[in-house]
């Protein structure tokens, strides 16, 4: 049976070796493409915050403005509230909220912001949609997500090969599109939007440090985060499948030459 277009299930789950990588990210290592638009008093929604680390430093570039970061799932609220009150921000406030569905009237917002969220939802063109319909006109629209099909390593593992084919298999499955970076300029254009940056950005994980926090977070999402859960009772993969996928990237950290580099696709759309 289908699945209705925006019941899509995020793939990875808020696992602690999820929440790794993303805790991970900052404004200036996933955002660099908007950075150079912000104004100290704008007003911006980030949209699928997650635990809000980029949210917060989104706050910190608006000192005069307001953030407001949603996301569908209420329990990761919580450690984005927390994240905002660590770092002493009083311009930040917190929502559930569906991308396809934003409880906002029109015009609301001076930027309206979403990182690596379209590829894990139903309908990424009504998201779109209504994303242009609560920002401000000349406001803009930001979007980044990652192509998985395009992520590239070397040395070359044939068990990472594996965990690739099952994560697009397993993301699909779930109603997301994985290899969406290269996907967001037609998805906006059919949302409407004429005025529209597209870009591209990376992550590299090369170093001894970075190869080991890389390599064992997506080991340990392999066995026992919502995507293995996922992996299995869908029939896709077995336990010891799973098991071999992450021996896999466990090997490939130890490796000196190994590198490791993640592809996105940007737009910075204004709305006319
Ligand atoms: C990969 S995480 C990204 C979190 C954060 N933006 C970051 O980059 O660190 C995707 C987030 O989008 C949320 N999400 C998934 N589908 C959504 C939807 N339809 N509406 C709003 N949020 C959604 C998930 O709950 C998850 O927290």
């Amino acid at each position: 049976m289908s699945r209705p277009r925006e019941s899509a299930v995020y793939t990875h789950g808020h696992h602690e070796s999820v929440l790794r990588s993303h805790t991970w990210r900052t404004a200036a290592n996933s955002a660099a493409y908007l950075l150079g638009s912000l104004k100290p008093h704008m007003r911006i929604l980030d949209i699928g915050c997650g635990p809000g680390t980029i949210t917060a430093d989104l706050a910190a570039l608006v000192p005069d403005g307001q953030v407001t970061g949603v996301d569908r799932a209420p329990e990761i609220l919580a450690r984005a509230r927390a994240t905002a009150a660590e770092r002493g921000l009083a311009n930040v406030d917190f929502a559930v909220a569906d991308v396809h569905a934003l409880d906002y009237p029109d015009d609301t917002f001076c930027v309206v912001h979403a990182h690596q969220v379209l590829q894990h939802v139903g309908d990424p063109v009504q998201a779109l949609r209504e994303m242009t319909r609560v920002t401000k006109p000349d406001g803009f629209i930001a979007v980044r997500d990652s192509d998985y099909a395009a992520m590239t390593w070397y040395p070359a593992s044939p068990g990472m090969d594996d965990w690739l084919d099952l994560y697009r298999r397993v993301a699909r499955a779930n109603g997301g599109e994985p290899d969406a970076g290269r996907r967001l300029k037609s998805w906006a254009l059919r949302a409407g939007l004429t005025d529209i940056t597209a870009t591209s950005g990376t992550w590299t994980y090369s170093t001894a440090e970075e190869r080991r926090w890389w390599s064992e977070l997506w080991a340990e999402r392999t066995v026992a985060s919502e995507f293995a859960r996922r992996a299995t009772r869908g029939g896709h993969a077995t336990a010891q499948r799973l098991r071999d996928v992450a021996g896999a990237w466990r090997e490939w950290g130890k490796q000196e030459e190994g590198w490791f580099a993640v592809l996105h696709g940007e737009i910075l759309c204004r709305k006319r």
